[in-house]
């Protein structure tokens, strides 16, 4: 009889744990859907002291359910204790915009948010910590993240741009009328905002007559290049519209995706979108946290390099970039 030593749990950081996503997010970690069937896991949970009864409610569920991969469950109001020997952290906690706030009131907030949970994960997180920002701004809180750790290595640091990658493969499944689980290889280039680019130009669905590209079996680049672009774009926004809430089953189904290819690996011959800090490649500004497709192998992400680039494309690509460029500006002023 062969004995399998059984695996150490995993630290997995949940910020912003008492809201929405957090009540989605959690549970999906602890039946092993982000690590992995045979992981086991230890959740940190932390939230403000406003939240902290509702936190507590989301601890006493997560008792109530016995998941069996869940081998303990710190619920804290304290970052620090929240941070200690965390392996993954999941940055959902933020300051939501409110009626009548300006974009600097919002940013401003977030950004003295990130800076202070930045120090907690360099000073007290487990070395090679991954960290994942989803709380918006995402990309913009997610640079701020990795300017005020600056021993955690960059390519540590990571937002959420998944959800808009799986929202572009949704689409084009429903329009070609395909399981979404046979299009692969769209892009999201930049911000995970309004101006970024869901990209389609080297998609491909696989077919029963084989691999074949998606603008030759969509056949109508006005879809793709008008109605298709801007769904994906404005997808958040008609979540809220129909919700009165921001989308969280998607975000945190998103989140597990995003974390599970990061550390388990992409399938051979795909890639997926991770917001990451930019080194140049594809002609992006350095230094900004940017959606590129990236494939993913023991543990480390690799932007996919060499893919032609049309006019249209680049424009888009430069208009996002853009953006992002202003937003760190915006969050540097809010610094000073
Ligand atoms: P929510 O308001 O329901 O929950 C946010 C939680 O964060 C609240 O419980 C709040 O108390 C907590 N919080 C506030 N400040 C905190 C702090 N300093 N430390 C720890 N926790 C703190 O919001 P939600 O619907 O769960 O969304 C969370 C964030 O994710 C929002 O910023 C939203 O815009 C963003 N979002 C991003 C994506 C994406 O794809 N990147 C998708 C959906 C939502
Ligand atoms: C989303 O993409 O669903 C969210 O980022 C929308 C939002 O503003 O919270």
């Amino acid at each position: 009889r062969i004995w399998r030593m059984a695996k150490q749990p995993v630290r997995v950081l949940v910020t912003g744990a008492a809201g929405q996503i957090g009540y989605a997010l959690v549970p999906m970690i602890a039946r092993g859907v982000m690590l992995g069937p045979d992981q086991p896991v230890i959740l940190h949970m932390l939230d403000i002291a406003p939240a902290a009864e509702a936190l507590n409610g989301v601890k006493m569920e997560l008792v109530d359910a016995a998941f069996p991969l869940l081998k303990g469950v710190v619920a804290t109001t304290d970052v620090v204790e929240a941070c200690t020997e965390v392996n993954i952290a999941v940055m959902v906690g933020g300051f939501p915009r409110k009626e009548g706030m300006e974009r600097k009131d919002v940013m401003s907030k977030n950004v003295a948010i990130y800076k202070s949970q930045a120090s907690a994960l360099e000073k007290h997180a487990a070395a090679n910590c991954k960290v994942l920002v989803v709380a918006n701004p995402a990309n913009t809180n997610a640079l701020i993240l990795k300017e005020f750790a600056p021993s955690i290595p960059e390519k540590n640091i990571s937002c959420l741009t998944r959800l808009d990658h799986n929202r572009a493969l949704g689409q084009i499944s429903e329009r070609l009328n395909v399981p979404v689980s046979d299009v692969k290889n769209v892009i999201i280039w930049g911000n995970h905002s309004s101006t970024q680019y869901p990209d389609v130009n080297h998609a491909s669905v696989k077919t029963p007559a084989g691999v074949k590209p998606v603008r030759e079996l969509v056949a109508n680049d006005e879809w793709l290049h008008g109605e298709f672009i801007t769904t994906v774009q404005q997808r958040g926004a008609a979540i809220i519209k129909a919700r009165k809430l921001s989308s969280a089953l998607s975000a945190a189904s998103s989140a597990c995706d995003h974390i599970r290819d990061w550390v388990l690996g992409t399938p051979e011959g795909t890639w997926v979108s991770m917001g990451v800090y930019s080194d140049g490649s594809y002609n992006v500004p350095a230094g900004l946290i940017y959606s590129f497709p990236v494939t993913c192998r023991s543990g480390e992400w690799t932007i996919v390099q060499g893919l032609p680039i049309d006019e249209l494309s680049r424009k888009k690509l430069d208009l996002t970039a853009e953006e992002l460029t202003e937003e760190k500006e915006l969050a540097y002023s809010c610094l000073s």
